[in-house]
């Protein structure tokens, strides 16, 4: 399965389940992943810069583009006391967080993490933290839409972290970002680190 379709709302290719071994939040972790899901065999490259750059989560936290989990299951890990909600069109990805979520809980202290479709989400919500390895592979109308969207969702004082491949247009993204602002609902944005061809970017609450 390519990765070209990880975006659809309901992947073509077979749901296979299986199972991966991750280290997530200090944690040694079974989780389940398929096909026609984001990076289904580990925790992303970009998805690990920006876990090792972060600070911890705090107060309400959204994942945006949560995939099987990663970004949402270690803030529930990190800030048991948060409250998480991940979203994602991709309802097998939805599923996927939503058993890794009875499955980590299980064992460990775990903040709440809702998972669900965009528009099932209280457009009046409001986020102190947002992480997201973004779907850059949408195209930049439909990425530029979806950060119009959420980013203008930051509570006061709230900040978003994104991570973005360099050669795939970080910094012409942080430049858009910048150009926006205050406009478009968010504040100041910058470049917090630069790794393994991965930058990632920190956009203050308007
Ligand atoms: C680069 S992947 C990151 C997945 C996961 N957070 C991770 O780190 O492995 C981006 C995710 O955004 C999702 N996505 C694409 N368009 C979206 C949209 N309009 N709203 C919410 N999620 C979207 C994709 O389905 C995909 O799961």
């Amino acid at each position: 399965m390519s990765e070209d379709h990880y975006f659809s709302a309901q992947p073509a290719s077979a749901d296979e389940r299986r199972t991966i071994s991750v280290s997530l939040a200090g944690r040694e972790l079974e989780l389940e992943t398929a096909g026609g899901v984001f990076s289904p065999g580990h925790v992303d490259l970009g998805t690990q810069v920006l876990l090792r750059t972060v600070p911890e989560p705090r107060g309400r936290v959204l994942d945006l583009g949560c995939g099987w989990g990663p970004l949402a299951l270690t803030a529930a890990l990190r800030a048991p006391d948060a409250v998480v909600t991940a979203v994602d069109v991709n309802q097998r990805a939805l599923d996927l967080l939503r058993r890794n979520v009875a499955r980590v809980g299980a064992r460990h202290p775990l903040a709440p993490i809702e998972a669900v479709a965009a528009d099932e989400v209280d457009p009046h919500a409001r986020y102190d933290t947002i992480w997201s390895n973004p779907p850059i592979r949408v195209g930049k109308d439909a990425l530029h839409a979806l950060l119009r969207t959420w980013l203008p969702r930051l509570a006061p004082g709230g900040e978003a972290y994104l991570v973005i491949q360099k050669n795939l247009g970080a910094d012409s993204l942080a430049k858009w970002l910048s150009a926006q602002a205050p406009d478009a609902g968010w504040g100041a944005v910058e470049k917090i680190a630069s790794a393994k061809g991965f930058r990632v970017l920190r956009v203050d609450a308007a």
